[in-house]
């Protein structure tokens, strides 16, 4: 059996005839630290044998001083002890005590003048014999200093020794804190009585109930811990979501729910014919520039796209059609060919009209919702919200019977979906869509209305070349995914949420993103 055990059978065999008993009492006569004993309490404790209640208690201890003494002697004892008994001067007794005398300093003007040198020793004597003189072991007549009895006791070192039975507010305790020798310390003990299951005798519980019990019959007689329902679940290590998946789920979710479908988005090197050509934008548009847009080396070029497609977006972008003279300029083949990394998710729009069309032609005319929610990418100088890459969230439909009211209809349903209820649209420009609109939200936190998107209904002169029929519209809106989630996770620099400053910790910790909807 462990000490702990005996500790325990002592404390039961106690607790048999007296009903309270105490912890620091119980520590003194087993003489064992206190903290020692706590333990073996809270073992007993759970197994619900004892119960306690935390008491505290003022009580007097040693200082360091004063443990010096009650290991060797008091001042005032020694110089009792030091004294002759025939008797002795001051100056004599003082050199006992290795007191230097009062010396004669010369000081640097040269004029002569008495000073005492500050010694610790002496100091230390005074009171010792100022103490030793008031206690009555010592007395001076006529300049000599004898001891007034033989064979006395050391009254303080005798006092320290007997600390514990000073009573706290007593004149001696006020004396001994005086004189630095004890001080008032506060400590905490237990009371302890009998507990619903107590017996005189501790046995050992188990944690767990054993098939060798189980079949040697030994579980009638064992004694089980019993299980603690409050004790907290180990924390489980695991994967979690960065904020933008979080968003950017939470937008798909919405836009699922709206009827649209995911195109695919797994492509982030783009021709610039789907990124710029296929869009009407013009081959001389500052944005196609090496300022604005990412261009790669290797391959510098794209496979050719379907010639018939090619010649009709040409030919668009040349001399027009469908009502327009287009741009007048002779476009280039090469140009096109240019391989950069998508700048909108608008190319994947574009390329999916294309598709549709070429469905159109095997199974005739169907209305579609298209969404895309991926990664674009833009030659811009970071800063604290703006990156190089970021994304973009965007929806298409393909209806005969789409219009800007139906388009200003989904993007309001869109956005109270997100929590953004108060809306405006501002007329703006865009080469593949017209009219274009942007969109405005009111910002609660920033109190004003900031830019959250872009849209637009797609000219004639995009999507005919495509294959789309003349009469079926199509309507678009396209945002950032990065900005709403700074807003609703409080992120102020871009460069927090993405890259490697990113706080392990923070995206931890993070909420599952939940928007309002009314
Ligand atoms: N492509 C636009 C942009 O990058 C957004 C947009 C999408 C505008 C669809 C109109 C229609 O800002």
């Amino acid at each position: 059996m462990d000490q702990k055990q005996d500790y325990a059978n002592i404390i039961l065999t106690q607790l048999e005839s007296i009903e309270t008993l105490n912890s620091l009492e119980i520590a003194k006569s087993l003489s064992i630290n206190h903290q020692d004993l706590v333990g073996c309490l809270l073992q007993l404790e759970s197994a619900n044998y004892i119960k306690t209640e935390g008491q505290k208690q003022d009580q007097l201890i040693l200082t360091n001083e004063g443990t010096t003494i009650l290991n060797s002697q008091s001042g005032e004892y020694e110089i009792y002890q030091k004294i002759p008994q025939e008797g002795i001067s001051m100056l004599d007794l003082q050199k006992l005590f290795g007191i230097e005398q009062v010396q004669k300093v010369k000081q640097e003007q040269g004029e002569k003048k008495e000073k005492q040198i500050e010694d610790p020793k002496k100091k230390q004597f005074d009171l010792g014999f100022g103490n030793a003189k008031k206690m009555g072991y010592i007395k001076m007549d006529k300049g000599l200093i004898s001891k007034v009895a033989n064979d006395l006791p050391d009254k303080i070192k005798l006092e320290l020794s007997q600390l514990n039975t000073i009573k706290l507010g007593s004149q001696q305790a006020k004396l001994l804190i005086e004189r630095k020798l004890a001080m008032i310390s506060t400590i905490k003990y237990f009371e302890i009585k009998k507990g619903i299951k107590y017996a005189n005798k501790f046995r050992e519980q188990f944690a767990a109930l054993t098939t060798e019990q189980l079949l040697n019959g030994e579980w009638k007689e064992c004694d089980y811990k019993s299980i603690n329902l409050n004790a907290e679940g180990e924390k489980i290590s695991m994967g979690n979501l960065h904020p933008l998946l979080k968003v950017r789920k939470q937008f798909s979710q919405i836009l699922i729910g709206l009827g649209f479908e995911e195109m695919p988005t797994n492509q982030f090197v783009e021709s610039s014919f789907w990124n710029f050509d296929a869009l009407f934008q013009p081959q001389k548009h500052p944005a196609r520039d090496a300022h604005d847009t990412f261009f790669c080396s290797d391959p510098e070029l794209s496979e050719e796209v379907d010639t018939n497609l090619r010649d009709k977006v040409k030919s668009m972008h040349q001399t027009g059609g469908v009502g327009s003279i287009g741009y007048q300029y002779e476009w280039s083949h090469e140009e096109a060919r240019k391989n950069i990394l998508r700048t909108h998710t608008t190319a994947v729009s574009s390329k999916m009209l294309y598709r549709i069309a070429q469905l159109y032609k095997e199974k005739g005319y169907f209305p579609k919702k298209y969404f895309s929610i991926d990664k674009v990418f833009r030659n811009e100088t970071l800063d604290a919200t703006h990156l190089a890459e970021f994304h973009q969230i965007e929806g298409i439909v393909i209806d005969k019977n789409a219009s800007l009211g139906q388009l200003m209809g989904i993007i309001r349903e869109f956005f109270r979906q997100i929590g953004i209820n108060k809306l405006w649209f501002k007329p703006t420009y865009n080469p593949y869509t017209e009219p274009s609109m942007e969109i405005y939200g009111y910002h609660p936190v920033l109190k004003k209305k900031v830019e959250i998107g872009n849209s637009g209904v797609f000219r004639p002169e995009m999507l005919a070349p495509l294959g789309i029929p003349e009469d079926v519209n199509v309507i678009a809106w396209g945002l950032g995914l990065e900005r709403p989630t700074m807003i609703y996770y409080d992120i102020r620099d871009i460069r927090t949420m993405v890259g490697p400053e990113v706080k392990v910790e923070t995206v931890r910790q993070n909420a599952f993103c939940v928007f309002e909807s009314k």
